[in-house]
């Protein structure tokens, strides 16, 4: 008689809203094709620890809706030099395990395409509010987060435009400006900075000014993280516009909260398609979203190189700023 799959799942790296769903998936499915569904706690920090267990599909009931995710996650140094690694692909033979998901961001993709050379058959689901993984028009949680800071912008323009001020709202994206840019695209901000593209001081005081000249009641500047800080920016310009400039820095929050419905859909799809690459033998592959279809590609070719910045957005962006 054939060997039940045994298919395990981790969460790995910075938490984005879906993975809860992305899980769910992973493990009814499996169950579903009559396979075994195994948890990993703590990403690849738990792998280490050895803390694995078996799934059902009451254990996740009531997930779908749920921020962050059930299993934990980590950023695990340890397993990023080869002992460590040896060590997880031990731990993952002894708990029996055939087939394993990864769900996380670039980091989480470079420990599983280590896995995959080292024989074990992995495929990786794209989880990170940056949308930064190339092979994929989106990742899961990046939706979410673009909700979170459009209702926040909208709570910050309502004050700013009260008392007549100007804003630098601070989003996360680490080397990467798409948060920033879609969020800035569907929030109607003045002025976005992102690290793909030059900006000047001046440029950004001399658009506050002439808004304020115009008659325009607030001005609300979105930078990405890896374009400039809230803080430091909000100094300069101040300094340079003679002009108060007030700082949000929106942090943590944007990983938080349910997931959108967009999110539980895409996270969904994914996970089945994951556990079905797995059954049908494939490895060391990225599963992705292109034109509305899930697709794979290697995993290298999602952390080699970055999801592009649309110029045509950014244009845009700068078009209806006015
Ligand atoms: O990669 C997701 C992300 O939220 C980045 O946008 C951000 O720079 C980083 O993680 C923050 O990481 P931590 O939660 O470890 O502070």
């Amino acid at each position: 008689m054939a060997e039940r799959p045994r298919i395990a799942v981790l969460t790995s790296g910075g938490d984005a809203p879906g993975m809860n769903a992305a899980i769910r998936s992973v493990v009814r499915t499996t169950i579903g094709a009559d396979g075994v569904a195994v948890g990993v706690k703590h990403g690849y920090e738990g792998l280490l620890k050895g803390d694995v267990q078996e799934l059902n599909l009451g254990d996740v009931g009531g997930k779908l809706d749920r921020g962050g995710t059930f299993l934990g996650t980590s950023r695990s140094e340890r397993f990023f030099d080869p002992a460590g690694i040896d060590e997880g692909v031990a731990i993952l033979a002894e708990n029996g395990v055939t087939g394993l998901v990864v769900i996380g961001g670039d980091g989480s993709y470079r420990g599983a395409q280590e896995l995959h050379l080292r024989g074990v058959k992995v495929v990786g689901i794209p989880g990170t509010i940056d949308n930064d993984l190339d092979g994929t028009d989106t990742t899961i949680g990046f939706d979410t987060a673009l909700n979170t800071i459009c209702d926040a912008t909208s709570k910050v323009r309502d004050t700013a435009s009260s008392h007549e001020r100007t804003f630098v709202i601070e989003v996360m994206g680490r080397a990467s400006g798409l948060i920033a840019l879609q969020a800035g695209l569907a929030s109607g901000a003045d002025c976005i900075l992102v690290p793909e593209i030059p900006w000047r001081l001046e440029d950004v005081c001399d658009m506050v000014m002439g808004g304020i000249a115009r008659g325009k009641k607030h001005s609300i500047i979105i930078t990405a993280e890896g374009a400039a800080h809230a803080f430091g920016l909000a100094t300069d310009l101040a300094a340079m516009c003679g002009h108060e400039v007030r700082t949000v820095v929106l942090g943590h929050i944007q990983r938080g909260g349910s997931p959108s419905a967009f999110d539980r859909i895409l996270a969904s799809r994914m996970g089945a398609h994951a556990v079905d690459a797995l059954l049908a033998g494939r490895s060391g592959v990225a599963v992705g979203l292109r034109h509305a279809s899930t697709v794979e590609c290697p995993l290298p070719d999602a952390y080699t190189s970055h999801h592009p910045l649309p110029r045509d957005l950014y244009d845009l962006a700068n078009t209806l700023a006015k």
